[in-house]
């Protein structure tokens, strides 16, 4: 690995997540400086050569890029706020979560105060961070993840800058979860209805891959469709999956498990039908997810 004594960083929050940070920073070789509001938490890094500044002035005083991750948008400013002085000219390197709206927000109050503002979204565990595996989103200021990408390659190995638009990271980090959070209900769900019928968690697994395999082979298709704005259905539309959709939940009720799942799945394809869309193909959903539905 590298070393990188010449390119100091800072890190402000020192919980689970922020802790792997200023290790991993440490471990590449960057002097790194590092504030908590409970300092006892700095200990460890301070004993692998960290240094602990006494106030957050300090700590963005230090040099190098002043990486932020603490528990939510509303806390960072507070804390940065009486830094405002020392905060012209720097670049703030947000890792803290937030909505791509609190991002874009919160990157305009950085930039009122002179310094470039990187938003990064983690898609990784602490323990991950600085290994390969680690994957970090990273969108607004392009010139300052030029600067500093070797720096932040030191995290992981996969970080990626998205675009000059501040919210963007947030915003596919959340399309990633939603994703995740779907595929995983699916399989889960499925799991519950098969165990009904005697069957394990692992034995389901080898045909969940294959299933989840064909459906991701779909979305270049769905997603031209999307883009033009045109579902047209050669094979199956909105209407025959909501038969499809029907049987899973009588499914769900005679297997004996919660049928909530597939009973919205059935509200959504509903909706798209009561909009037109019955003949359409499954894209036409996301016309519906568009728009939030009336109460
Ligand atoms: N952990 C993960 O797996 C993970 C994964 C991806 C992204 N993230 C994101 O990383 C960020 C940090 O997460 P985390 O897991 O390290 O723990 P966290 O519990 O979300 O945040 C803890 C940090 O926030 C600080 N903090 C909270 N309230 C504060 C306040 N009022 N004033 C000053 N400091 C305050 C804590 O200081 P004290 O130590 O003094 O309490 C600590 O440094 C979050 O935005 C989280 O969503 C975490």
């Amino acid at each position: 690995m590298p070393r990188h004594e010449e390119n100091p960083v800072t890190v402000i929050g020192l919980g689970p997540m922020g802790q792997a940070l200023a290790g991993a920073f440490l471990r590449a070789g960057h002097p790194t400086t590092v504030w908590n509001r409970t300092a006892a938490k700095a200990d460890p890094l301070v004993a692998a050569g960290a240094a602990l500044a006494g106030s957050v002035e300090e700590a963005v005083a230090a040099g190098g890029p002043v990486v932020a991750c603490v528990s939510d948008l509303a806390v960072l400013r507070r804390l940065l706020d009486p830094a405002a002085d020392v905060l012209a000219g720097r670049v703030v390197v947000n890792l803290t979560t937030g909505t791509s709206r609190e991002v874009r927000e919160t990157a305009e109050w950085v930039a009122g105060r002179g310094a470039a503002h990187l938003a990064g979204a983690i898609l990784a565990l602490p323990r991950d961070i600085g290994t390969g595996t680690s994957l970090v989103l990273y969108s607004g200021s392009p010139e300052a993840f030029e600067r500093h990408a070797t720096t932040l390659r030191g995290l992981g190995e996969g970080a990626v800058h998205l675009g000059a638009d501040q919210g963007l990271a947030a915003l596919y980090a959340a399309a990633g979860v939603t994703l995740m959070w779907s595929t995983l209900n699916g399989f889960l769900h499925g799991t519950a209805m098969l165990a009904a019928a005697g069957v394990d968690a692992s034995t389901f697994v080898e045909f969940a891959r294959q299933n989840i395999a064909t459906t991701a082979g779909w979305l270049p298709g769905y997603a031209r469709q999307v883009e033009e704005g045109s579902y047209p259905a050669p094979d199956a539309t909105v209407e025959s999956h909501l038969a499809a959709m029907d049987l899973l939940v009588r499914e769900s009720e005679t297997s004996g498990v919660d049928a909530g799942l597939p009973r919205f799945v059935r509200a959504v394809a509903e909706r798209a039908v009561a909009a037109g869309h019955g003949r359409d193909s499954y894209a036409a959903l996301v016309e519906v997810f568009r728009r939030p539905a009336q109460p």
